[in-house]
């Protein structure tokens, strides 16, 4: 259990130490880690504890008013909403030094997928600890163009990262192949992702925290009881790693203002919801390279054209899909049996419901061109009109 306490009043390293032995000598309270930039204490507990025991350990120093107490995975209601640059630069001036203090000299372990909160955490992470974050990407094979290639260029380059690159395309690619129901597909690419995971982590020895992006909607839908905590890989019940989650009480507006304010590219920062399975749900079907390919061809024309028509500020997500079905052209004058890409574009404020993007009639028709012209295998384009609900927003 996790309870933080808000205090003022610490104002060097040695007052830090008092509060945080006076939290540690309480029964059950197994750590303690104090930060006055961030003004908190947040202890970890079992239970038999009470936040009386608590406030009363912190107020028996009297130079160190507690002004609350609270569920560490509950949100104050004082905190601000994190909207500016210089409301992000404190959060992140505050979390680094709570990372630091809980980390200490340890080693942590991330799986960073280059979405928008693993990589925050990364960032803050690397600003926080540097080398001592081990982050591991798995490529899957179902990344969009060009994404694993960012999380390296970003992560390695740009902020000197441990990086533990695994490209495991024909892994995955293998196991994935000839299975077309969409549930089984899922559950590959979950099981697999895992093993990667659980592989390259046993190469490393002295980890002792786990780096999450959870972030604020995650503990209220597991709270609620709506889907499970996510939690990354299976690792062995035996390698009891301490859970890492600076994000855990923000919002994904929040998320990307901080992501911003540590430096984080508006590609990555910005980008619109990809599903964990990739673009595996968007190769409805038994997976054949050679279609992937062709979803991942076709996307990155349909992104590259949204974002020079400024509609990828406008539309909340938007995506191509090519089912394992072909459909009569022709090409180069002859007769040509492929495949039809679907191009999907939807609005939505939380995805349980969503309404169609009318996009204008010439920019559907350029795309639909470059598509059948550029992409091998497309001879046909169609733009889906259906909404959320009958249809889900993904394929499968
Ligand atoms: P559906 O297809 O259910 O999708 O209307 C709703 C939103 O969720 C995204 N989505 C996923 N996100 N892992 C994710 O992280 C998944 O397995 C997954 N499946 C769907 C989808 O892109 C849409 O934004």
């Amino acid at each position: 259990m996790e309870r933080v306490l808000f205090i003022t009043g610490m104002g060097c390293e040695k007052c830090e130490a008092k509060v945080k032995a006076a939290l540690e000598a309480v029964p059950g309270v197994s750590k303690a880690v104090v930060s006055r930039v961030a003004g908190e204490a947040v202890v970890t507990y079992d239970g038999t504890a009470t936040d009386e025991q608590l406030v009363a350990a912190v107020s028996a120093l009297e130079h160190y008013p507690v002004s609350g107490i609270l569920d560490g995975n509950l949100r104050p209601e004082s905190m601000e909403r994190i909207t500016t640059p210089a409301l992000a630069e404190a959060f992140i001036d505050a979390q680094v030094d709570l990372l630091r203090k809980q980390i200490g000299d340890g080693s942590v372990l991330l799986a960073l997928s280059g979405g928008v909160d693993s990589s925050v955490v990364a960032a803050l992470l690397i600003k926080a600890v540097g080398k001592q974050l081990t982050a591991i990407h798995v490529n899957h094979g179902l990344m969009r163009k060009g994404e694993s290639q960012q999380v390296i260029d970003v992560f390695e380059k740009q902020l000197g990262a441990n990086l533990i690159y695994v490209d495991a395309t024909d892994r995955f690619l293998d196991k994935l192949a000839g299975v077309a129901e969409p549930e089984s597909k899922r559950k590959i690419i979950g099981a697999e992702f895992i093993k990667v995971f659980d592989e390259e982590a046993a190469k490393l020895s002295g980890i002792g925290f786990l780096g999450q992006g959870t972030i604020y909607p995650d503990i209220l839908e597991s709270k609620d009881g709506i889907k499970a905590h996510h939690n990354v890989g299976g690792l062995p019940d035996e390698v009891k790693l301490e859970l890492v989650e600076p994000l855990k009480l923000l919002f994904k507006d929040e998320v990307r203002t901080v992501g911003a304010a540590l430096g984080l590219p508006d590609s990555m920062v910005n980008r619109q919801p990809f599903p964990g399975p990739g673009l595996g749900v968007r190769c409805v079907g038994a997976i054949t390279r050679d279609r992937l390919e062709a979803v991942r061809e076709s996307d990155a024309i349909l992104r590259e054209e949204f974002a020079k028509a400024g509609l990828d500020k406008k539309v909340w997500q938007y995506f191509t899909v090519v089912p394992d079905f072909k459909a009569t052209g022709i090409k180069d004058g002859k007769r040509a049996f492929e495949w039809i890409c679907i191009i999907r574009a939807v609005n939505t404020r939380d995805a349980m419901s969503a309404s169609i993007e009318r996009l204008d009639w010439d920019f559907l028709e350029k795309v639909a061109d470059r598509i059948t012209h550029e992409v091998p295998g497309i001879t046909r384009c169609v733009y889906d009109v259906t909404k959320k609900p009958t249809a889900t927003i993904e394929y499968e």
